[in-house]
């Protein structure tokens, strides 16, 4: 063995089991969920449809990479207590055969309660035998919701709570990216990580309307510290494509995700969406500020009422900056160098465009929609 894989083996070892699963989720996790669009009405074949589009339209190749079943798949535990699918999905090892023969990953979701949120039947006092089923199933990311754990927990319980499935998951001895939901309660970001979270919801639900949407992604702005290789804080899945907002409300939307290295679930009905939908979704510069290595989650640098410029700084030395306009009527949105601790000639690229803008001094300007973005990446 060489000397690296012993390091790397010590490291394991001395590595506490809270972060056991530290490895998976490096980046943003990216891929679909089908709560947005499909809500309860989810069936097998609606996730066979989201994991042949992503084979096929771009999406994986732009890092869309987990097919994940959200609430409503759960049908009754059978005479030894392990729980089966209903009948919209049958056998869930066959699906996960399905997603993952695509190249592909696949999640699923359950609730530390009796019931999930939607009422089904979900992990209380099933903890380890649910998560022996998640990895003989082949799952890879597991979404758990605490909806019905306040009816048998205390709210103070939580975070044991948390760590005995995050527990059961590494004895099950499969890689699956735990992710918390539980709204942002009792400062998770604080505590997420150290319960073997690779991210946690910071908030309540999102809605396909830009004021809810915009309501929750600037909102994290502070929240950046708790942020970073393999611990994410989570605004919520993406709403790009169900219709409810304009073409530059989404791209607001996207902006600030990849802006707030948030998790990239897209949430739409894959297998029909415009090109639009598809083009704001694969954007690979955009992409690459959410994927960056460095892993830093990106604040507010300036803002002038309904206008904000945020920063992200990326692993090249270089800024990412996104010029909102949350007004009624297009604006300039100025970017001074002095916010983002710059000066003198700078660089400039639009990654919405895909084009160098040229060289600025001191400061950049760009004419924004209302409700729109720009991306800029900024360089000396
Ligand atoms: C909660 C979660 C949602 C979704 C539903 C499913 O509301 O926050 O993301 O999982 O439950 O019932």
């Amino acid at each position: 063995m060489k000397s690296s894989a012993w390091l790397g083996l010590a490291l394991l070892l001395a590595a506490p089991v809270a972060h056991a699963q530290s490895h998976v989720a490096m980046t943003p996790p990216m891929g679909w969920n089908s709560w947005n669009h499909f809500a309860c009405r989810v069936t097998a074949a609606d996730v066979r449809g989201a994991a042949d589009a992503i084979a096929s339209n771009g999406m994986k190749e732009a890092g869309y990479i987990y097919v994940n079943i959200d609430d409503c798949w759960q049908g009754t535990r059978d005479a030894q207590g392990k729980i089966q699918a209903n009948e919209k999905f049958g056998d869930i090892k066959v699906l996960a055969d399905y997603v993952h023969s695509r190249g592909l990953k696949i999640g699923i979701y359950s609730s530390p309660g009796p019931k999930t949120c939607a009422g089904y039947e979900a992990s209380y006092q099933h903890e380890e035998q649910d998560a022996q089923t998640y990895a003989a199933w082949g799952i890879d990311y597991l979404k758990y919701d605490w909806c019905s754990a306040s009816r048998v927990y205390r709210p103070e319980e939580m975070p044991a709570v948390y760590t005995k499935m995050h527990d059961a998951l590494v004895k099950a001895g499969r890689p699956i990216v735990y992710s918390l939901c539980q709204y942002g309660l009792d400062l998770v970001w604080r505590w997420g990580a150290s319960v073997g979270g690779n991210l946690w919801r910071t908030t309540d639900d999102i809605s396909d309307r830009y004021d809810r949407m915009s309501v929750i992604g600037f909102d994290q702005d502070g929240l950046e510290p708790f942020a970073g290789p393999g611990h994410w804080n989570d605004p919520d899945m993406l709403e790009v494509g169900n219709g409810g907002m304009s073409h530059d409300e989404y791209v607001t939307h996207m902006t600030l995700w990849s802006l707030l290295a948030a998790p990239l679930l897209a949430g739409n009905d894959l297998s029909k969406m415009t090109t639009d939908t598809l083009a704001i979704l694969t954007n690979h510069e955009v992409i690459a500020v959410d994927q960056d290595q460095k892993g830093v989650q990106g604040r507010r640098v300036a803002q002038e009422g309904p206008l904000e410029v945020w920063a992200k700084p990326l692993a090249d030395g270089s800024f990412a900056v996104g010029l909102f306009n949350r007004g009624q009527s297009q604006n300039p949105v100025v970017l001074n160098f002095k916010d983002i601790g710059m000066s003198g000639e700078l660089h400039v690229r639009d990654l919405w465009l895909g084009r160098d803008v040229g060289t600025f001094r001191d400061r950049y300007e760009a004419q924004v929609p209302r409700h729109g973005a720009a991306l800029i990446r900024v360089w000396r």
